[in-house]
C-alpha cells in the first residue's frame, strides 16, 4: 500500500487502484463532519499555506474549508502580483521559506510543472491544486468520488463505464488527470467530443487505449452521447494564444434539456469541474438543466470538501484518529436535515 504520510501530491500519477480506493474511503468518512454532524479538531494547531497564483474559486476556498473543518489553520495569499515572485524570487526559494511556517501547502499555479518545481524545495508535503494546462489531481479524485457515489444509484461502480469528456479537452487539465485516473479501470468506454484542435493530448489517448479502453475521437454530439456520465469542460480561453482564438471554439458543444433528452440515457449524470460559462455566446452547460435530478456539478464540488480533507488526513498522518477528536455542533445548521 502507497504511504500518504509526508509525501506530495503532485500528479494522479502516483496512484493505483489501492491507493484511490483509500482517498475515497476516507473520503466518505468526512462526510459527518462536513455536514456539520459533528466536527473534528485533528489537526488544531496545524497551519495550511494556500498559494494561488491563478484564479480560483473552489479549489482554493474548499482546501481552506477541508483544512479548518478538521480544526487547522489557514494561511492564504492569491496572485502572483502579490507575492515576492513579482520581485523575481525563485519557486525554489518561496518553497524553502513558506514550507518553514507551514505543515502542508495547497497550490495553484499558470505554468505546467511548476508545482513539481515548487515541491522540490518544500519540506513539507505539497498538494497541487493545479498547474497550467497539466494536472488537477484533486479535482480528478472528487470526480471520480462523484461517479462512484453517482453510479452507486444504478448499481454500478468504476469498472464497465460508458463515459463521455465534452469541450476543450486539449488544455482541460481536469480531464487529463481524470482520463489518467479511469485507464486504471476495468472496461471503460471513453468518448472524447471535442473540436480537433481541441482534441485530448495523444498521450493521454495512449494511455487509456494502451490499457485496452475503447476511446473514441468525435466532432459531434449526435449520436454520440448516450452514456452513464457526460462530463462537459469549459473552453479554457487563458490558455490560449488570444481571446479570439479562444472565440472560434465557444458555444459549439452547448449541453441543453433538448440535446440531452435527444441524445442522453435516461439517467446520464452530468458533471463539469465548474465554472460554467453561463454567457449566452458560450452556454456550455445550460442553466435549463438545473432541475434534473441527474445534474451532479453541484454535488461535485460539495465532494470537494470530503476529498480535500482525506488528503490532509493522510498526508498529514491522523487518518486513523479523526473519531478521537470529535466534538458535538453548538451552532444552528440547516446541512445536515
Ligand atoms: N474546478 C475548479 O478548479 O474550479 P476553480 O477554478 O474555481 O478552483
Amino acid at each position: 500500500m502507497m504511504k500518504f504520510q509526508g509525501k506530495h501530491i503532485l500528479s494522479v500519477s502516483q496512484f493505483d487502484r489501492e491507493a484511490i480506493a483509500k482517498i475515497l474511503q476516507i473520503s466518505a468518512q468526512m462526510t459527518p463532519y462536513a455536514s456539520r454532524k459533528k466536527r473534528c479538531h485533528v489537526l488544531e494547531g496545524a497551519i495550511l499555506s494556500n498559494l494561488f497564483f491563478e484564479p480560483s474559486t473552489r479549489t482554493r476556498v474548499s482546501f481552506g474549508t477541508a483544512f479548518n473543518l478538521l480544526g487547522g489553520s489557514v494561511r492564504e495569499t492569491v496572485g502572483q502580483e502579490n507575492t515576492s515572485l513579482s520581485k523575481g524570487e525563485s519557486l525554489f526559494d518561496t518553497a524553502q521559506v513558506i514550507s518553514g511556517y507551514s505543515d502542508v501547502i495547497a497550490m495553484r499555479h499558470p505554468q505546467m510543472h511548476s508545482v513539481d518545481q515548487f515541491a522540490l524545495g518544500s519540506t513539507v508535503p505539497v498538494i497541487n491544486g493545479g498547474d497550467g494546462a497539466n494536472e488537477h489531481p484533486t479535482q480528478a479524485l472528487l470526480d471520480l468520488f462523484t461517479i462512484q457515489s453517482e453510479m452507486m444509484h444504478f448499481n454500478k461502480g468504476l469498472d464497465d463505464l460508458n463515459i463521455v469528456l465534452m469541450g476543450d479537452l486539449k488544455h482541460g487539465r481536469t480531464v487529463h488527470s481524470l482520463s489518467k485516473l479511469l485507464s486504471l479501470y476495468d472496461n471503460v468506454k471513453i468518448t472524447m467530443v471535442a473540436p480537433k484542435a481541441l482534441q485530448m493530448p495523444d498521450s493521454i489517448i495512449s494511455t487509456l487505449s494502451d490499457a485496452g479502453h475503447e476511446v473514441v475521437l468525435t466532432e459531434t454530439m449526435e449520436g454520440n452521447l448516450y452514456c452513464d456520465v457526460i462530463y462537459q469542460t469549459r473552453i479554457q480561453q487563458e490558455r490560449f494564444a488570444s481571446k479570439d482564438e479562444a472565440e472560434l471554439y465557444r458555444g459549439h458543444f452547448s449541453l441543453n434539456k433538448s440535446v440531452y433528452q435527444k441524445y442522453c440515457q435516461e439517467n446520464t449524470v452530468i458533471m463539469h469541474p465548474l465554472p460554467r460559462d453561463s454567457r449566452p455566446e458560450a452556454n456550455e452547460l445550460d442553466t435549463d438543466l438545473n432541475d434534473l435530478d441527474n445534474l451532479a456539478i453541484f454535488r461535485q464540488a460539495q465532494n470537494g470538501v470530503l476529498v480535500r480533507m482525506a488528503l490532509f488526513a493522510l498526508t498529514l498522518g491522523v487518518e486513523d484518529q479523526i473519531t478521537n477528536y470529535e466534538k458535538p455542533v453548538n451552532w444552528y445548521t440547516n446541512k445536515n436535515l
